[in-house]
């Protein structure tokens, strides 16, 4: 299957300016090449346009830049379609997470059951009323159920897309009061680091796949949050959390899933090289996407 990359260099779901350029990040670690290798014809369709001139607070809610992070998400959803309609395989590097509200608008269209992995340190739970910090890239996953402000839970023109108990989250350790009782509520199946450290990254790769597949998913998004790493692997992020994730367990992960064939999409997301050391992060993620991808020393 072809795969077609598409940029979202989208800053306005955090404070922290810079993870607009992690498209560029990502291309530079060369990322075409590398998938090139396995053997797949790349579609690069560069990157989607972000307004970049909104920083004012919306007074009728403390969602900041709620507009330009919404039509942002439109125009990648959008784009998305187009991508599984001419049947190739989307993968999106982002911009902070606030993209995934585009990416589940625009890939969920095209499933009737999707299962999604998020991969991250949080929860990105938290609606207009729970969050901590009003900022967006803490939110889509609980907009993409049908919980939040209609500006996020309706982007592309229909709510939910996906169901609570099709959603593995990967790599938990930071996680809202607010979050926390969605989970509860929702049965929201989270995988800590207590459970990562406790069954080894194979047993949680093992039960969460099995988990996909008993739901009877047709389609799985993986959506990776580079701060789902440990900051000592990946330090290029806008919100690290210590105690993530390791780059071999990670790889071990991405082995997994790769072997399974059942990720549909992917996205990666949140990698600042602003904040990075030497590129390094965006060089994780590549690595990770060549082990996606099947990528195999022997
Ligand atoms: N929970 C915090 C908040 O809502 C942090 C969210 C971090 N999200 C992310 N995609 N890095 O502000
Ligand atoms: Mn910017
Ligand atoms: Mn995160
Ligand atoms: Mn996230």
């Amino acid at each position: 299957k072809n795969i077609s990359i598409l940029g979202v260099p989208m800053d306005l779901g955090q404070m922290r300016r810079g993870v607009d350029m992690g498209p560029s990040a990502i291309r530079y670690a060369g990322v075409v090449e590398r998938l090139e290798a396995l053997g797949y014809k790349i579609n690069d369709l560069g990157n989607i346009e972000i307004e970049q001139a909104e920083r004012v607070q919306n007074p009728e809610t403390n969602l900041r830049n709620l507009k330009a992070v919404a039509d942002g998400s439109e125009k990648l959803a959008a784009g998305i379609h187009g991508i599984i309609d001419n049947g190739e395989f989307p993968l999106i590097f982002g911009g902070d997470h606030s993209i995934a509200l585009g990416t589940l608008a625009g890939v969920a269209k095209h499933y009737e059951n999707l299962g999604v992995i998020w991969y991250d340190a949080h929860g990105d739970l938290n609606t207009a009323d729970t969050s901590p910090s009003g900022n967006i890239h803490g939110m889509p996953l609980a907009a993409s159920i049908g919980i939040g402000h209609p500006a996020l839970t309706g982007i592309g023109g229909y709510s939910p897309k996906i169901k609570p108990e099709n959603i593995v989250i990967i790599g938990a350790r930071s996680l809202d009061e607010g979050e926390r009782e969605l989970i509860k509520e929702k049965g929201i199946k989270v995988y800590t680091m207590h459970e990562i450290d406790r069954l080894g990254m194979t047993k949680v790769m093992e039960e969460s796949i099995a988990y996909l597949k008993e739901r009877n998913v047709d389609g799985v998004h993986l959506s990776l949050d580079l701060d789902g790493l440990d900051p000592n692997d990946a330090p290029g992020v806008g919100t690290p959390v210590i105690g993530g994730i390791s780059y071999r367990e990670s790889h071990l992960a991405m082995e997994m899933l790769a072997e399974s064939d059942i990720i549909t999409s992917a996205e990666f997301v949140e990698v600042n090289p602003i904040l990075d050391e030497k590129n390094k992060t965006a060089n994780v993620a590549v690595a990770l996407m060549g082990s996606l991808f099947g990528e195999k020393l022997l």
